[in-house]
């Protein structure tokens, strides 16, 4: 049906066609699965899980994902790279289109310049994210960095073809980029402190640098770590109830706020669920729920449900996003867990503590951050401020999809 439809007037293919890139944003493709029938790529095929690529391959349609054999990761892995480098690396290898063997052969004028996931991520410094493609002599395809006058390496074969969805095809070399496969600092060099500071949570920062808990957070470092940042108008209105807590309480509120384990925004959309904190010291104890509504994720306490609005860092093993209230574990703030049913007004203090308890609340109430889940002037505000590293590169994405008209002469093939 949608073939014969294409095969119709061209103004008709084409609504078609961008119809379809439109809604070819689900899931399709499984880049682990199509690999494992090949045992020769199975090194590539491994590095693109541990790197965690895969899904982010599985997310985008229309692209091609140039591979190599076992024997050519080895020469990369010699490398002795970080694998944040391999990432850049690999991911400098996934290109923003569909290039079938087909199409590889028949580059209009010979020549073609890609946008690869490296440029979209925008790790990629002026064009060396851009693959440059030739057609050679006697019907060789070459492949070389835009930035180099070189044939870096030499189309091999197709591998798996799903037109066009995805492209599979082996090259005979890893592509050198000294920009990809830069250094960065090791996780334990990194400040994330300073990193917080200089991207809008220095309040959080500074609570922290002050805090015994800033070990737990460098220490984990090394093998893993997704942290929190509550944004500096939220936390600094939490300012008055965390000074209240015990010294325990502190540092168990701000090891709350990071994870021991690497998260990128792909893998915190698709793994709802329970997750432990740094905090957590037994079952059950200081964790949440991380619930992805489409895009958007949120992180709910049995106290409040806060939303992660921006990207602050992601070099793999560490991740910091933003997120737009501070994290209550229903541990520390049992009072403030809502009633289940439609329950009247909160419960009274204590009258001992009352003027203090009074001044307090009033404090509370002239704060953005209100302690009622269900509130949401705030939800709105922050939300634009920083950017989201992952809508970007999806925009990136299809920028490059729609404004390259090879996509579509792609589909209108059929
Ligand atoms: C391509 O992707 C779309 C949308 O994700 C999906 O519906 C379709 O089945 C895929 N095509 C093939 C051949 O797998
Ligand atoms: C992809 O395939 C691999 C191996 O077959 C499997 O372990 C993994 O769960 C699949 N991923 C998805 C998202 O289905
Ligand atoms: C191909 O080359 C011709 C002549 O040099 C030029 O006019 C045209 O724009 C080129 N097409 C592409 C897609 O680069
Ligand atoms: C791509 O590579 C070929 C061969 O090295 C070169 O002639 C061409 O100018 C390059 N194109 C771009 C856009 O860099
Ligand atoms: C990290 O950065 C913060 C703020 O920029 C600074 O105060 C602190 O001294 C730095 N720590 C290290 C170990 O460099
Ligand atoms: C501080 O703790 C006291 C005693 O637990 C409590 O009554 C008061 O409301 C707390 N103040 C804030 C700002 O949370």
């Amino acid at each position: 049906m949608l073939l014969q439809l294409c095969r119709g007037a061209a103004a008709g293919s084409f609504v078609l066609a961008v119809l379809f890139l439109v809604i070819s944003t689900a899931t399709a493709h499984n880049i682990t699965k199509l690999l494992e029938k090949h045992p020769e790529f199975s090194t590539f095929n491994h590095y693109l899980t541990t790197t965690h690529l895969a899904p982010e391959i599985n997310r985008r349609t229309t692209i091609t994902v140039c591979v190599v054999d076992n024997s050519a990761m080895s020469d990369l892995l010699a490398k002795q790279l970080s694998i944040y480098s391999i990432k850049n690396t690999l991911s400098l290898h996934v290109l923003l289109d569909y290039f079938g063997a087909k199409k590889l052969h028949q580059i209009t004028n010979g020549t073609a310049l890609a946008a690869t996931m490296f440029q979209a991520t925008g790790s990629a410094p002026g064009s060396s994210g851009f693959v440059n493609i030739t057609d050679l002599k006697g019907g060789k395809v070459g492949f070389g960095l835009q930035d180099s006058d070189d044939i870096d390496a030499m189309f091999v074969k197709s591998v798996e073809e799903v037109p066009y969805n995805i492209s599979i095809i082996q090259i005979s070399k890893i592509l050198p980029s000294q920009v990809a496969e830069a250094p960065t600092p090791s996780p334990s060099e990194m400040n994330l402190t300073g990193i917080m500071s200089a991207h809008g949570c220095k309040v959080f920062a500074e609570t922290l640098q002050a805090s015994d808990a800033v070990k737990t957070f460098q220490e984990n470092a090394i093998g893993g770590l997704t942290v929190f940042c509550p944004l500096d108008d939220v936390f600094k209105a939490f300012l008055p109830k965390y000074k209240n807590l015990t010294a325990a309480g502190k540092i168990s509120l701000l090891e709350y706020h990071g994870l021991p384990v690497y998260n990128s925004m792909s893998m915190l959309k698709s793994n709802n669920g329970v997750t432990n904190t740094l905090a957590t010291d037994g079952a059950n104890k200081y964790d949440f729920v991380v619930q992805n509504d489409g895009e958007v994720v949120t992180l709910q306490t049995k106290v409040v449900t806060a939303k992660i609005t921006g990207t602050l860092l992601d070099e793999q093993p560490v991740a910091i996003y933003t997120i737009d209230k501070v994290l209550k574990p229903r541990e520390l703030f049992k009072k403030e867990i809502p009633a289940p049913a439609p329950a009247p007004a909160p419960e009274t203090e204590k009258p001992a503590d009352a003027p203090k308890a009074h001044s307090h609340r009033h404090k509370g109430a002239a704060t953005p951050e209100a302690d009622s889940p269900a509130d949401s002037p705030s939800d709105e505000d922050p939300a634009d401020q920083t950017t989201d590293g992952n809508g970007a590169v999806r925009l990136n994405g299809w920028r490059f999809v729609l404004a390259g008209t090879s996509g579509l002469a792609a589909l209108l093939l059929l």
